[in-house]
């Protein structure tokens, strides 16, 4: 991880994200490897000497205590002098928008002022490494939107170096300079959040962040800078990521806001497709459809009104070839089930 960036980690329950995190505050001792921050092996450091700090999901705050003895904690640990705590305190409760809330005890708190005092509590330690695991899991959608925001520009301020774990794409992807996807203790992928939803290298990677459409399919040639993939659905062109052997077994990929639907096709790239069944969000429109070999894709409809789409009706689908990648690799994991991981939800 680079100084200064914001890096999300993202991945399946039990994938090893806390234990990564602890690992790097030195909560859990590594069996391999070191951890190294700013060129110190840290590895053997106990954790209060590290200059990290673990923002926990439940945030953890001391129940018994208020607002002000729980961020002043670390820096009484650190024993700096009364005032310069007390200072420091205010300071960073004004930073947070809790300014005043000294007094008040955690169960007179929101949720998301709970977790403004785990974030201060942890920022007037200034640590060089602020670790973040699931911060705002428990709150409301505009909450954790207002709340992300806030992150972001703390982060900013402080010139922290960040790392969050979150279940939430939304969040990898607007809180993130960079996105760590891991699966069962492997990364699978690293790079910029646009890099991974646009190119990620293999299924796993392109199904957990957003959602994509897989088709299996078999080389059926190379075309210019494009991949010709031969699936039961007819013969399709898209962005190869790899070397790719003649009839080798493929997944073809597409995401559902990538399709488009029309009376009059594109030569390439099109099918015909029956609508399977709608859902109307809003303006927008998740549609499901089936191919004429029953595989099913989804397809994302925008300003939309209810009716648009009926069951059974028939559409013609197509999208542009550098909208779609072609994939050889499931997942870095070997013994990874396929079939649950494209068709299962
Ligand atoms: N101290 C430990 N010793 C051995 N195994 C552990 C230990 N802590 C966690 N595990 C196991 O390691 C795996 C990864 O756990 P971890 O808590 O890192 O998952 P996670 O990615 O944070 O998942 P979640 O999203 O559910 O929080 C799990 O299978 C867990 O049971
Ligand atoms: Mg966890």
């Amino acid at each position: 991880m680079e100084k200064g960036e914001f890096y999300v980690i993202m991945g399946p329950s039990g994938s090893g994200k806390t234990t990564l995190l602890k690992c790097i505050a030195g909560l859990l001792m590594p069996e391999a490897g070191k951890i190294v921050l700013d060129g110190v092996d840290i590895t053997d450091v106990p954790p209060h000497k590290r200059n990290t700090s673990l923002i926990f999901q439940d945030y953890a705050l001391f129940p018994h205590m208020t607002v002000g003895e729980n961020v002043e904690f670390g820096l009484k640990l650190k024993k700096l002098d009364k005032d310069t705590i007390k200072s420091e305190v205010k300071h960073t409760l004004g930073v947070i928008g809790l300014a005043g809330f000294e007094d008040r005890m955690p169960r007179e708190l929101s949720g998301g002022e709970k977790q403004r005092v785990a974030v201060a509590r942890s920022l007037v330690l200034k640590p060089k490494l602020l670790l973040y695991d699931e911060p705002l899991a428990n709150l409301d959608y505009r909450l954790q939107r207002k709340m992300e925001e806030e992150l972001k520009s703390i982060h900013e301020e402080f010139g922290l170096t960040s790392v969050y774990i979150t279940h939430n794409q939304e969040q990898a992807l607007s809180l993130g300079d960079r996105l760590m996807v891991i699966n069962k203790g492997v990364i699978e992928q690293v790079g910029n959040t646009d890099e991974i939803y646009l190119g990620p290298e293999n299924v796993f990677t392109a199904r957990f962040l957003g959602e994509i459409n897989v088709l299996n399919g078999k080389v059926a040639g190379k075309e210019g800078e494009f991949v010709r993939v031969a699936t039961e659905e007819g013969s399709f062109l898209g962005r190869g990521h790899g070397t790719f052997e003649a009839n080798a077994q493929v997944f073809y990929c597409v995401r559902p806001e990538k399709l488009r639907v029309g009376t009059a096709p594109p030569r390439e790239n099109s099918a015909s497709a029956k609508v399977v069944t709608t859902i109307y969000r809003g303006t927008e429109a998740e549609v499901i459809l089936a191919f004429n070999h029953e595989n099913r894709v989804k397809y994302i409809a925008y300003d939309v009104t209810p009716g648009t789409f009926k069951e059974h009706e028939a559409l013609n689908v197509h999208w542009r070839p550098e909208d779609a990648v072609v994939l050889s690799e499931v997942s870095k994991v070997k013994d990874i089930d396929i079939d649950k991981l494209i068709y299962g939800s």
